[in-house]
């Protein structure tokens, strides 16, 4: 049961309503989780102790769920998204190195959203493994993919106008 004397948080209501709407059953965790972030665009920091609360879960046990399937994300999605293939054939091919120096130039990490709204995925195979290390960016695939090209594509796609 919430407690009434404790000051909102932000994400906290959205996540309430839509445990009641799952009757706060534990067992209904990840849908909750998912239509939380339908609803919000992502499962906000806040929402996890109140998803925690409502269900008589541990806080741990839903920030394991929430972390441990990458579907779910914890920040807004930034302007463009880049995804990064750690799949063999690219990690053959120099993927790691590559995603450290792209990482590093963007200054977030995989899975976060850098600062210029550049939302970096890892993915296993873009079923372009001939041409690796592999990257798509907003669904554009770029093949023997350097640090260099990835900005060059990055900041073309940031300067389009927002969709
Ligand atoms: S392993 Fe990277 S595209 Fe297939």
């Amino acid at each position: 049961m919430p407690n009434p004397a404790r000051p909102p948080l932000e994400g906290a209501s959205a996540a309430r309503e839509i445990c009641a709407r799952h009757g706060d059953d534990p067992a209904a965790l990840i849908e909750i989780l998912h239509d939380l972030q339908e609803a919000e665009g992502h499962v906000p920091p806040d929402a996890v102790p109140e998803i925690a609360l409502a269900l008589n879960l541990g806080r741990a046990e839903v920030h394991g769920v929430l972390t441990f399937y990458h579907d779910f994300r914890q920040a807004p999605e930034g302007r463009v998204e880049l995804q990064l293939c750690r799949g063999e054939s690219c990690q053959a091919m120099g993927a790691e190195a590559l995603i450290a120096a792209v990482c590093a130039r963007r200054g977030a990490a995989l899975g976060e959203t850098s600062a210029d709204g550049v939302t970096i995925k890892p993915v296993y195979c873009l079923g372009n493994c001939a041409l690796a290390p592999a990257a798509r960016v907003d669904g554009r695939l770029i093949g023997r993919a350097s640090a260099e090209r990835l900005d060059a594509a990055l900041d073309a796609a940031l300067s389009e106008p927002a969709r």
